[in-house]
C-alpha cells in the first residue's frame, strides 16, 4: 500500500506517468466517470480550506466514487482528545482512502503509519503540500511543454509557505532549473533549503524587489503571506501588503511568462492582472482537480 506524505515518493518517471494519466482524463473524463464506483475518499481536514478539500472531493465525485469527511478539528472527535492514529483507524473502516490536512507538521506521516488505507498528505503545517504540488507541476508541463530548463521567481512567504517547499523539493530533480527567492528578509527561504540548493549546484538568488528580478522570468510562482502561521498581528500587517503584482509590473515580464498562485489569493495580485493572459491561477485549480483524479487511481490501483 502506498501513500504520499511528499512529492519525492513518486519517482520522476511515475509522476510522468501520473501526468499522462491526468492528460487521459482531462481530455475523455466520460471514460473516467465510473473507475471509483463503490469507493469512498474520506478528507479529514483539521485546518481550514476550499480548493483542496473541495478538489479532492470533485476529484472522487468525477471518478463514480463517494465521499465523507470533517472540514475542521472542531467538528470532529479530535475536539474530545482523540488522537490522529486513532482516528485513521477508525476512518480505515469508513474508506478507502484518505486525505487528510493537518496544522502540525508530520501528523498525516504519524496517521500513515497507522492507518488501512492509502493516506494522502493535503497540507501538514508549514512543511508540505505534496497534491499542490503535483497540480503546479502539471500545469508547467502542460502549459510550457516541459519541466526543466527554466528561471522561477517564487514570491512572497518562502518562510512558512508550505508551497513553495514542496515546489523547490520537486523542482531540483528536473535539470537547468534555476531559482529566483523574492521575499521580505523577515520571510526567506528556510536555511536547509539554500543549504541543499547550495550543496546540489544548483543556482539560486535571493532578493527583495519584484521589479528588480521579474523581467528575468519564465514563471513566477506568487504566495500569500500565511497570517495563520505568525505568532504576532503586528508583524503580519507589516508585511501582508509588501507584493503586489499588477499591470505595471506585468509590463517588465516576458511575453511568455506565467504567474502561478495556489491560492487563495489576498492583495498579493491585483485582480487586473487576472484578464492578462500569462495569469494561469485559475486554470491551474482545474488542473488540480485532474491530477487529484489521477492520484486516487494510482493510490487505489484502478486501472481504466
Ligand atoms: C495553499 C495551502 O493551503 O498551503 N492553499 C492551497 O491548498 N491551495 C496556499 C495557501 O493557503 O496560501
Amino acid at each position: 500500500m502506498r501513500h504520499l506524505m511528499n512529492p519525492l515518493d513518486f519517482t520522476v518517471e511515475e509522476l510522468d506517468r501520473l501526468f499522462d494519466l491526468a492528460g487521459d482524463i482531462a481530455a475523455d473524463p466520460a471514460k473516467y466517470a465510473h473507475a471509483c464506483a463503490g469507493k469512498k475518499l474520506a478528507t479529514c481536514f483539521y485546518e481550514p480550506s476550499t480548493r483542496t478539500r473541495l478538489s479532492f472531493e470533485a476529484a472522487m465525485l468525477n471518478l463514480g466514487g463517494s465521499v465523507l469527511g470533517f472540514s475542521d478539528a472542531a467538528s470532529s472527535s479530535a475536539s474530545k482528545g482523540e488522537s490522529v492514529s486513532d482516528t485513521i483507524r477508525i476512518i480505515s473502516c469508513y474508506a478507502d482512502i484518505c486525505a487528510m490536512r493537518h496544522p502540525k507538521e508530520g501528523a498525516p506521516m504519524v496517521a500513515a503509519s497507522r492507518s488501512g488505507i492509502p493516506v494522502i498528505n493535503a497540507g501538514d503545517g508549514g512543511h508540505q503540500h505534496p497534491t499542490q504540488t503535483l497540480t503546479d507541476l502539471m500545469t508547467i508541463r502542460a502549459l510550457k511543454g516541459r519541466l526543466g530548463g527554466f528561471t522561477i521567481g517564487l514570491c512572497g512567504d518562502l518562510k512558512f509557505g508550505r508551497t513553495v517547499h514542496s515546489l523547490i523539493a520537486a523542482l531540483i530533480r528536473y535539470p537547468g532549473i534555476r531559482f529566483v527567492f523574492i521575499s521580505p528578509p523577515e520571510l526567506k527561504v528556510p536555511d536547509y533549503i539554500t543549504d541543499q540548493l547550495k550543496e546540489l549546484g544548483i543556482g539560486y538568488e535571493e532578493v527583495i524587489r519584484l521589479e528588480d528580478s521579474i523581467a528575468d522570468l519564465d514563471l513566477l510562482y506568487m504566495t500569500r503571506v500565511q497570517r495563520e502561521r505568525f505568532f504576532n498581528e503586528e508583524d503580519y500587517v507589516r508585511l501582508k501588503d509588501f507584493y503586489i503584482l499588477n499591470n505595471e509590473k506585468m509590463a517588465l515580464a516576458k511575453e511568455d511568462m506565467l504567474v502561478l498562485h495556489p491560492l487563495p489569493r489576498v492583495n498579493e495580485i491585483s485582480v487586473e492582472v487576472d484578464d492578462d493572459p500569462r495569469a494561469v491561477y485559475f486554470k491551474q485549480a482545474q488542473y488540480g482537480v485532474y491530477v487529484r483524479m489521477a492520484l486516487i487511481l494510482t493510490l487505489l490501483e484502478i486501472t481504466v
